[in-house]
């Protein structure tokens, strides 16, 4: 615990961009428990969102950061569109490409770390073998491509940053896959399901949770998080139908069939274990991350209370 708490003992101003998303919701929670705190050190806790600062506009962030000055900075803020950035390329590359660039010269230029969020989208990635985090990027998506720019924006102006790269994000506050599949599997008499996209499904509870130890252990350059164990959206649909006790049937289909806008990996497995040495903590399987978030799910259903923790 000394160990891990020891990147916190000197931050005492933190500020969350992107607070309202699915994640900085979650780093918001995760920020005040107890087990972060240092004695002695009342730590500030800062959080934004678009409406107090618009990450692409360089004027913004540096009024943001002027005025809060903290010692971190954990930017959730992107446009997570996938599709959409597609059809709205200047956007994608301005919030996910310039967004943490401005972050980063900022950060420098007060002296703050950086923790920033990224994507296995940014790498194309080969059948079989686990994604390391310096392997070569090969993004297939303006999406992907706009947080390459991001990383790399980093990477040009700060030296004191973290970036965590993560995967097939499901969680408490927002529209995500299991939510979707949850809901749809209650009013359906059958689902059709992709099973040629293999990936690490990632609770963003548990990345929260690897942020701050990743920051606590005193983390330095890219990283990759999810949780542990691989799958297709297919076997993710089939195990959420599972442990919610229902019986739909799901039928797996070729991503062709969907034809959406924007190309996805067809594997995006990562390699963790840098993460693992850095903190020395374990990380759960997405199948125990999902029974926990469903019991979740099913509290809200049972309580007509969508959208609330727990
Ligand atoms: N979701 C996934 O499956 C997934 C997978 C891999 C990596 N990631 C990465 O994980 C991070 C967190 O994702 P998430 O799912 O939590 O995202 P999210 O729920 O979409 O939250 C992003 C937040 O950023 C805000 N935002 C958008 N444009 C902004 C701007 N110009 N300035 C300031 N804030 C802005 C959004 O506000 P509005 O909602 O008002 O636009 C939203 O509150 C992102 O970096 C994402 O790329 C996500």
């Amino acid at each position: 615990m000394e160990q891990v708490a020891a990147g916190w003992r000197e931050i005492k101003t933190v500020l969350v961009v992107g607070a309202e998303g699915m994640l900085g919701r979650e780093v918001a929670l995760a920020l005040s428990e107890p087990k972060w705190q240092v004695d002695g050190l009342e730590r500030q806790i800062y959080c934004v969102d678009v409406d107090q600062v618009d990450i692409a506009r360089a004027d913004s962030v540096k009024n943001c950061l002027l005025y809060y000055l903290p010692e971190l900075v954990i930017n959730c803020a992107a446009y997570t569109d996938v599709d959409g950035c597609e059809s709205h390329q200047d956007l994608a590359m301005a919030v996910n490409g310039r967004g943490p660039e401005n972050l980063a010269r900022l950060c420098d230029e007060i002296h703050a770390k950086l923790v920033h969020i990224s994507t296995d989208f940014v790498f194309t990635g080969r059948a079989g073998k686990l994604i390391q985090p310096d392997d070569t990027p090969n993004p297939q998506s303006v999406y992907a491509a706009s947080k390459l720019a991001g990383e790399e924006g980093i990477v040009r102006n700060l030296q004191d940053y973290i970036i965590v790269r993560t995967s097939w994000l499901f969680g408490r506050f927002g529209k995500n896959f299991v939510a979707t599949i949850y809901k749809a599997a209650q009013e359906q008499e059958f689902l059709e399901v992709v099973n040629d996209q293999l990936g690490s499904p990632t609770y963003a509870v548990d990345l929260a949770q690897a942020i701050m130890h990743l920051v606590g252990a005193g983390g330095q350059g890219a990283y990759h998080f999810c949780n542990e164990g691989i799958c297709s959206w297919y076997d993710f649909a089939v195990e959420i139908v599972r442990q919610a006790g229902l019986s739909t049937p799901v039928r797996p289909i070729s991503s062709d069939r969907l034809n959406r806008p924007a190309r996805r990996p067809d594997w995006s497995a990562m390699d963790i274990s840098h993460y693992k040495n850095k903190t020395h903590q374990p990380v759960r399987s997405w199948q125990e991350a999902l029974g926990e978030y469903l019991r979740y799910l099913d509290a809200c259903v049972k309580s007509r209370s969508p959208q609330k923790p727990l």
